[in-house]
């Protein structure tokens, strides 16, 4: 049976007491409310790591970063690397965001670069895929992503991706409350697990959590993790609020 996994997406949303907070909501519901065999990872703003570790040190919430450098440690003004956030006590960090590849030109060869810092530091990678609209509107949003794994995953070893988990998220379902149907989430995650399988072998695919984002809610997330190939969700807008996120969780149990 593969890992379920829920992990929110906070992106640069909520001050330090606000995020705090929410942190330790979050990791009291669980603790009352335990989400079973689904991981449930938030992933914050840096300044929020240190103190949200704190706060999730003895429950069963998971915590991750949504970036880290391209470089282990030096003159990089304003960088933060893989080597900090794991100090913090935190186990993940987000790969290949679409904003991250969009705002700030991130290709797959810096992505690979970071991918393999974050797991050299210990940290679990959610590594992001996904096409644009137009992409999709032209029918190359299988190749797109082809690419992307590839180039910017498939560099790795089979031991290495044990730790990888992949999030694909069509960029035009994210924040646009446009969703993938349930269909086409299944048809390209599917796609990639098959990849996953060419390059790594059965087992490999088997075991590696796909995960779905891009405008995930309480009402669309039944719906989507019941395809066979969809392993979570990786949630923005729906995890800023507890009521939201911990319905998401629960509609995978
Ligand atoms: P969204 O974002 O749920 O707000 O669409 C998902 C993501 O970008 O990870």
């Amino acid at each position: 049976m593969r890992k379920k996994i829920v992990a929110g997406n906070w992106k640069m949303n909520m001050d330090l007491n606000e995020g705090l907070k929410l942190a330790g909501s979050i990791d009291k519901y669980f603790r009352e409310n335990p989400s079973g065999k689904t991981e449930v990872i938030l992933c914050t703003p840096f300044i929020h790591l240190a103190g949200a570790s704190e706060i999730l040190k003895h429950g069963k919430v998971a915590l991750g970063a949504q970036n880290c450098a391209s470089e282990a440690s030096g003159a990089y003004t304003g960088e933060v690397s893989a080597w900090m956030i794991k100090s913090t006590g935190a186990e993940y960090v987000i790969i290949g965001h679409s904003e991250r590849r969009t705002y700030y030109h991130e290709d797959d060869k810096l992505l690979y670069a970071k991918t393999i810092l974050a797991l050299n530091s210990g940290l679990k990678v959610i590594f992001c895929c996904g096409e644009v609209l137009s992409e999709r509107e032209a029918s190359s949003h299988f190749l797109i992503v082809k690419r992307q794994l590839e180039e910017g995953l498939f560099i790795l070893s089979e031991k290495q991706m044990d730790s990888i988990v992949i999030a694909y998220e069509p960029v035009w379902a994210i924040g646009t409350g446009l969703t993938a149907t349930p269909e086409q989430a299944q048809e390209m995650h599917k796609y990639i697990r098959d990849l996953v399988k060419e390059k790594y072998g059965n087992d490999c695919a088997k075991k590696i959590p796909i995960l779905y984002g891009g405008s995930c809610k309480p009402s669309n997330a039944a719906e989507i993790f019941s395809n066979p190939d969809v392993d979570g969700g990786l949630i923005g807008g729906a995890a800023l609020k507890k009521e939201d996120f911990t319905a998401i969780v629960k509609a995978i149990q």
